[in-house]
């Protein structure tokens, strides 16, 4: 069995450097003994160098990319950029990105051929909203949004651990201490491996030390993606630590 994967998305936190090189360290030193589950850290891009020298087994990945090598496009960070600098993840098609940076099915696309290309790997998250949750069509919606962002990519179902990972995150979970439960996650599991056989499937919203490992035993998640949980250092090792204890 492959290890479970936690994501730590620490979105736009912490302000300054110095900050994040102390959570970072504190992370690192709570699980170092922790060998079976593989953490990532995904902070803002701006902090990537500054902690990459002391990551030790913990990996690092962004939150975001741009879709071409390089060019005139102002503010904009490549894939490869990414990958040169030390990166091994990224996530692309963030509910946050696809609301408040008005991030279309079409540019998730090309972000996520430009992140295979460049060979990162990239964390695909997919979630239905609230609303769409109410009028049950939160399996058409997943579906649309996997077919629109996997389009032109060839079988989907022949993907693997290297080229692909997808996140079920509920945008009414995310941030919000209203988790999705993991029987009614597991549901939605069962639906995605349909369609996703080989390609491992993580759930973010909500995630805390208390219920991760319920997502990964009960559920059989292939991992996790905390935001809120990921920013404090007692309550993240606590997490890590419960999910090698599942
Ligand atoms: P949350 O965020 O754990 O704070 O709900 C998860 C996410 O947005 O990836």
């Amino acid at each position: 069995m492959r290890k479970p994967l936690v994501v730590a998305n620490w979105k736009c936190n912490p302000t300054t450097l110095d900050e994040a090189g102390r959570l970072f360290n504190s992370v690192k030193k709570g699980i170092r003994n922790i060998k079976n589950v593989q953490v990532v850290i995904c902070p803002p891009f701006v902090y990537l160098t500054g902690i990459k020298h002391q990551r030790a087994s913990i990996k690092l990945g962004a939150q975001d990319c741009f879709w071409e090598e390089k060019g005139a496009y102002t503010g904009e960070i490549s894939p490869i950029m990414l990958k040169n600098m030390g990166c091994e993840y990224v996530i692309i098609g963030h509910s946050e990105r696809r609301m408040i940076s008005a991030e279309t099915d079409n540019v998730i696309n090309k972000k996520l051929k430009a992140a295979m290309k460049a060979k990162l790997k990239p964390i695909l998250c997919i979630g239905e909203t609230k609303k769409e949750r109410k009028e049950r069509t939160t399996f058409k919606v997943l579906k649309k949004q996997l077919e629109s962002a996997l389009k032109g990519i060839l079988n989907p179902k022949s993907l693997t651990l290297n080229s692909l990972i997808v996140a079920y995150e509920p945008v009414w979970a995310i941030g919000t201490e209203n988790p999705c439960l993991p029987t009614e996650a597991q549901k939605v599991l069962s639906f995605l491996k349909k369609n996703l056989k080989n390609t491992p499937i993580i759930y973010g919203g909500s995630v805390n030390s208390a219920n991760a490992p319920r997502y990964i035993k009960e559920a059989n998640f292939d991992g996790l993606l905390p935001g809120g949980a990921s920013l404090i250092p007692k309550e993240f090792i606590s997490l890590v630590k419960n999910v090698s204890q599942s």
